[in-house]
């Protein structure tokens, strides 16, 4: 699996410090509302996992599933919910947990979905982001990293599958996803 990637875009040391500066931010923002943190599977498990823990306010935590990509490198488009929420999130505060942003067309998708529940505020959080291929309007209010134009796996991100296991966040060699 190793040979597969190029090089080590953030090691886990780096991602741990980033996380925890993350999680105080938004539990500050947060100290007097209740929030309800919606991930995106399958690819912000592992980021979920660490940020909760860091937390230092009550949170409800929920999930949802969407496609655009399947087993492709480059987005579809087009997104389906495959698992929607069960928790009701009418009146309350709700932050999106995705792993990664690259056209935005997901997270403008999941902002219109969420809204239409009627929340007290939506806001979004990503560990990564491909901001120059941004193609949709969004606003992301916490960010872990910005990347370049790469396709990085590891720390839950897959390609087909794959990967998600990685402890660190690595550049995928092209010649495995071209
Ligand atoms: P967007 O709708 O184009 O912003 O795509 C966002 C989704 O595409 C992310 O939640 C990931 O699931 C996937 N994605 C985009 N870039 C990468 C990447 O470099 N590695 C792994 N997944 C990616
Ligand atoms: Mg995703």
């Amino acid at each position: 699996m190793l040979h597969k990637i190029s090089a080590i875009l953030f090691d886990e040391n780096k991602i741990q410090r980033r996380v925890s500066d993350l999680a105080a931010q938004i539990s500050k923002d947060y100290e007097d509302n209740d929030l309800v943190i919606i991930a995106v599977l399958k690819g912000s498990f592992v980021f979920l996992a660490d940020l909760c823990r860091c937390f230092t306010i009550p949170i409800e935590i929920d999930f949802i599933a969407i496609s655009s990509y399947g087993d492709s490198a480059v987005s579809s488009g087009k997104v389906t919910v495959k698992k929607d929420i069960d928790i009701d999130i009418k009146g309350k505060h709700v932050l999106i947990v995705e792993d990664i942003v690259d056209t935005g067309i997901s997270l403008q998708y999941l902002c219109d979905h969420l809204l239409s529940r009627m929340p007290a505020s939506i806001k979004s959080c990503t560990l990564l982001d491909k901001c120059m291929k941004h193609e949709a309007d969004i606003k992301i209010d916490y960010k872990g990293f910005d990347i370049d134009d790469e396709f990085v796996v590891g720390y839950g991100l897959d390609y087909a599958e794959q990967f998600r296991n990685l402890p660190y966040i690595g550049i995928l060699k092209e010649e495995f996803y071209k």
